[in-house]
Parts: C-alpha cells; structure tokens; sequence
C-alpha cells in the first residue's frame, strides 16, 4: 500500500518542481487548484464546499506498481493530447473506497478552468465536470503513502464522530499538492460529508 502511494506520488509529480507552499493556508501558492469556500474550521478539520469543476479520472487496475504507472500514464497523455499543460495543476487525488467487495482505487488530476473541453479519446479515461460538493477535511505532513493517508483518514473519522458529523466511511481521498520528492509536503485527506450525496 505504502509503496503504491509513494508510486502514485512519484510518479504523477516527478517531473514537476513548482513553487513550494509556506505555509498551510499557501498550499496552493503559484498552483492552480479548484475553488472552494470554507464552510467551517476548528482545530482538527475544515468543511469546504467544492464548485463544480472538471476532472479527468482513471481506475488503478491493481496495486502494482506497473498499474500505477499505467494510469498515470493514461491521465498524462489524455491531457497532453488534449494540448493541456501538467505543470500546474493540483491536487492529484487518490480515491480509496470500500464498499463490500475489494477496495476500488482510482487517479484523478484536476483540469483547470480555461483548458478546450472536449470528448475523451481514450475510453479509459473519463473527464467529467464534477458537480459542487462538500468535503471534511484535514492536512497532514510528511511524505505520502497510503498508510499515512490512511493514518489521518482515522484520525480525521474519530474527530467527526466525536462532533457528531455525519460522513461517507466507505471513502477517503488523500490529495497531494507537491512533488514526491519536495522537502516539505502539505497532504490532505477528504472526507465525504455524506455518502453519494452531492451539494
Ligand atoms: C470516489 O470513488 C467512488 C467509487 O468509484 C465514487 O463513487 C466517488 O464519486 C469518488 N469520489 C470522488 C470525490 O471522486
């Protein structure tokens, strides 16, 4: 697991090095990152609804590494075939839900405003404008992977029930806004405020 994130990471953002944010609330400093509004804040989590935004999404067949290299590698040339820039653009998000059967992973990059939209050549790959939604979330340090992520996916769990929040269990998103190998990292994970439910 721990090695498929460090994959995953490494290999989206090896070969980009942009601006390093300061600070926790600069994440997104020199970056283009989707909108959102802060809906509410407290020591441990925040609350932010995302607009709607496009996003290209691929499924990660399996925990190998080749197949995390796979859909990065479906991601990336859908958007150079599109004439995209892969520069700028975070988060990349990691998509971990269990619903019963085996844990579905899947990649997805975000799309920023501007760019030509048009249908998907690769039918791997879907670009969808994801419609307005409403995330707890909470960021964490160090480098990622999968168990980290998963680490503050339960302590972030924990902190919701002890507010009395009502959130999807099923699913967890790491979001990673810098390059594997940057000093300093600031990861967050998104919590679904309620399952399937969108705005
Ligand atoms: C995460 O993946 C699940 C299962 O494919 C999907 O239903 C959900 O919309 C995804 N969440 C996000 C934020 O992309």
């Amino acid at each position: 697991m721990e090695q498929l994130m460090i994959k995953i990471i490494a290999l989206v953002l090896v070969s980009y090095w942009v601006g390093q944010a300061k600070t926790d609330e600069d994440f997104c400093y020199k970056k283009q990152c989707p909108e959102y509004r802060q809906l509410e804040k407290n020591e441990v989590f925040e609350k932010r609804l995302y607009y709607a935004a496009y996003w290209t999404t691929t499924k990660v067949d399996g925990t190998g590494s080749a197949d995390v290299m796979a859909a990065h590698a479906r991601l990336k040339g859908y958007f150079q075939g599109h004439g995209w820039a892969t520069d700028k653009n975070y988060p990349v998000l990691v998509n971990v839900t269990e619903r019963g059967g085996p844990s579905d992973y899947s990649l997805s990059w975000f799309v920023p405003p501007g760019n030509q939209i048009s249908e998907s050549s690769d039918p791997s790959v879907t670009l969808e404008l994801k419609p307005e939604a409403i995330f707890y979330v909470m960021f964490f340090h160090g480098t990622p992977s999968v168990e980290l992520c998963l680490q503050n996916a339960n302590i972030l769990r924990e902190a919701l029930v002890t507010a009395v929040k009502t959130f999807d269990p099923h699913t967890y998103i790491g979001a990673g806004y810098e390059s594997y190998f940057s000093i300093l990292h600031h990861n967050e994970v998104w919590i679904p405020t309620t399952a399937d439910v969108i705005s």
